[in-house]
């Protein structure tokens, strides 16, 4: 009885949004939300970062604005925060949101005195952005000339499922794809099937380096988050 008035409230506030994206279209012309993101409310999601040297923990999480708990979490053999060692491989957990009919999470970063945009994008952010994006993000010109100080906001993408190949993954962690990789050994190391992994990404078959990718992902508890049934079931009963 409880789970069905909840339902049917978050019903009427995702027809709410849906409306709110069709003034939004109509009367400015501006998307500020579409419905386009699948769900319309986003999703957690992670993003994969392998450690470098001169990496602490307090700035990662500054720069991807997590806290420790949440980061400990997701990285259950990270037993001491305060030694994180170069060649770890970690699960930054995130928000994935629905901006512009993309899924995506704009992390915020202070611009360093020796940043330059390839460097913020390619190792600050190990290339989980790209300098288009960032510039596209932040409203630069077409200049890439930034100002130590300054505030850029650092595009990720992410996913959050696709109900029309499989309904067991929720939960997925943006990967960028390394120059060795191919699909069959990147399913085998994050344990997915390789046919879901392909399926989930357009029918990948062959990975280009630096491309990204997502990838299911286990949460928390260590159990494949299904996709939000939740939020497809409402849309659905809304329209
Ligand atoms: C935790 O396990 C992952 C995957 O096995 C590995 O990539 C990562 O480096 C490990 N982290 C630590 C701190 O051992
Ligand atoms: C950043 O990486 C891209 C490829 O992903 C490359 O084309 C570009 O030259 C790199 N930029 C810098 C400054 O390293
Ligand atoms: C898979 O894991 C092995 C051992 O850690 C590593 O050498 C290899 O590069 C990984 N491959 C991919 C595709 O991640």
């Amino acid at each position: 009885m409880k789970g069905g008035i909840f339902e049917f409230h978050m019903c009427r506030l995702v027809t709410l949004i849906l409306w709110l994206c069709i003034i939004a279209r109509r009367e400015t012309g501006v998307l500020v939300v579409r419905a386009d993101c699948v769900p319309v409310t986003g999703c957690n999601a992670l993003a994969y970062y392998s450690v470098k040297t001169g990496d602490t923990i307090v700035a990662l999480t500054s720069r991807f604005q997590i806290n420790e708990k949440s980061l400990q979490a997701y990285n259950k053999n990270v037993t001491n925060v305060n030694v994180i060692l170069a060649g770890t491989n970690l699960y930054l957990p995130f928000q994935c949101t629905c901006l512009n009919g993309q899924l995506v999470h704009l992390f915020t970063y202070v611009i360093g005195s020796t940043d330059t945009l390839g460097s913020i994008a390619n190792q600050t952010y190990q290339k989980l952005t790209t300098v288009a994006d960032i510039k596209s993000a932040s409203n630069l010109d077409n200049a890439n000339i930034i100002t130590t100080g300054n505030t850029l906001s650092i595009p990720v993408k992410c996913f959050c499922g696709d109900p029309k190949v499989s309904r067991s993954y929720g939960l997925f962690t943006t990967y960028v794809v390394q120059a060795t990789d191919q699909l069959a050994g990147v399913a085998t190391n994050f344990s997915v099937d390789a046919t879901d992994l392909s399926k989930l990404n357009s029918d990948v078959t062959s990975l280009t380096p630096d491309s990204i990718i997502f990838i299911p992902t286990r949460d928390a508890n260590g159990a494949f988050a299904p996709f939000n049934e939740y939020v497809s079931a409402s849309v659905r009963c809304s329209i």
